[in-house]
């Protein structure tokens, strides 16, 4: 199987950078892959804060600016995307793919407490119909990491108020442009605080973390600032799935009958050794979520690599694999094994909402879509419901704490003029998206 995917790899990336290859070679390689179900939704996301710019009333904008910060930098125009974003969609149709995943900005469209904002919403509706336009099914993440300041300071997810708040934005929302969206997220990976919390270096910067958390509070008038990124899970879960749920309800209680689930941060958990964790890791890191969104349409897998665990808990990325720009381990099977819990756990048709790779060198990015692909094919063949494949990301974009340095997107950026330059990674996955064939 091995030799038999590195082959179609090699081939297939000769293609797109540009190497001379037989068109009935292509041909072969093409044919060799077989039909995906009908209505699979290939695409890239992008999430607000990370492509806008100016988003200014976030706690992300602020955490950006207090000091100290664990911001490297902060994000200033972004990709201008709020203003280009016709342009993004254009590439995403020409790239090849049928739908396109993007957040609603919470803080643009209720910038302060109950107070909303027409414009911004007309703003999401251009988007969404943008995207109809161009044959686009839109994507909607209701809540992407970022919340308003005002929410933050309140408290945000860790005070029972937050749950009314989420549901009454998600109304106003589907009210909006309900009727138009195709499919939608209530969250985007509430769980990633698990992951965060878990890697070595988090223990360095836990402190740093809370400074930059109360530098934001006294910044707002106020004796606390909520992150759900940068918060003990312990202190907002219970609330966060509350508000998932009673944000389910408003939605689907509004315009449109579109499914709607929440996205979760998954790494493949791999056990290591007799006595392994690994079972342990994945009902903490995952199992709430997973039976919340079992209560939903759908789950969104987002994976980038895997997790190796030993009988006393995770382990080092192995000193001989390669590894990526955020340090993760170029490991493109992952997406199999997470896709395989998800659905195992939740029950539900799954949809990979995220996957891709932080590398300047686009070749490894090519590699790195076949592997992922291959395991998708393998999950259908073994008759889990995978309804779709949305890659992150479009672009290269504001890659939260770590600024503008990993590239993720299948899109560069010039960052003084935004000019997109699409790389050969972007064909290549598009041939998949053109022919629905893996
Ligand atoms: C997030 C994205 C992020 C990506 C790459 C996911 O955790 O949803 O916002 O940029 O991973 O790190």
């Amino acid at each position: 199987m091995a030799t038999i995917d590195l082959t179609r790899r090699t081939m297939l990336a000769g293609t797109a950078v540009g190497l001379t290859l037989s068109p009935g070679l292509v041909r072969a390689a093409t044919k060799a892959r077989r039909a995906l179900p009908k209505g699979f939704l290939w695409g890239a996301a992008t999430a607000g804060h990370q492509v806008e710019g100016d988003n200014i009333n976030s706690d992300t904008w602020l955490f950006e600016q207090v000091k100290p910060t664990l911001f490297s930098e902060p994000s200033g125009s972004a990709c201008d995307s709020y203003h280009r974003y016709g342009e993004d969609m254009d590439i995403a149709r020409n790239i090849g793919f049928n739908c396109y995943r993007f957040g609603v900005e919470w803080a643009r469209i209720e910038p302060a407490r109950g107070e909303f904002s027409n414009a911004a919403l007309d703003h999401y509706e251009r988007m969404i119909d943008a995207c109809h336009k161009r044959g686009l099914a839109p994507v909607l993440t209701y809540s992407h990491f970022t919340t308003p300041r005002w929410f933050a300071a309140m408290g945000g997810f860790e005070v029972g108020d937050s749950v009314d708040l989420f549901a009454r934005f998600c109304e106003r929302v589907t009210n909006a442009f309900g009727d138009r969206i195709a499919l939608a997220a209530t969250f985007n990976e509430p769980n990633v605080v698990y992951h965060i919390r878990s890697i070595p270096e988090f223990k360095m910067v836990a402190a740093l973390a809370e400074a930059m958390k109360s530098a934001a509070a006294r910044a707002s008038g106020s004796d606390r600032f909520s992150s759900t990124v940068f918060t003990d899970p312990a202190l907002f879960e219970t609330n966060m799935i509350a508000a998932h749920k009673a944000g389910y309800q408003a939605i689907k209680a509004g315009p449109g009958d579109f499914p709607v689930g929440v996205t979760l941060a998954m790494t493949d958990e791999q056990g290591v050794g007799a006595g392994h964790l690994a079972a342990q890791m994945e009902r903490e890191r995952y199992d709430a979520w997973l039976k919340a969104a079992g209560e939903s349409d759908f789950v969104g897998v987002q994976t980038y690599t895997r997790n190796l665990v030993g009988p006393s808990g995770n382990l080092p990325v192995p000193a001989a694999s390669e590894k990526t720009q955020m340090g993760y381990e170029f490991y493109p099977p992952a997406v199999g094994g997470a896709i395989r819990y998800a659905a195992r756990v939740s029950g539900k048709p799954v949809y990979v909402t995220e996957n891709g790779v932080a590398t300047e060198d686009d070749n490894r990015r090519i590699a790195y879509i076949d592997g992922a692909l291959a395991e998708v094919r393998k999950c259908l063949d073994d008759g889990i419901d995978v309804r779709g494949y949305i890659h992150w990301s479009l672009l290269d974009n504001f890659e939260w704490n770590f600024g503008y340095r990993p590239k993720f997107g299948l899109v560069s950026v010039d960052r003084t003029t935004f000019k997109r330059t699409v790389k050969p990674s972007a064909l290549h996955l598009g041939k998949y998206a053109k022919t629905n064939r893996i």
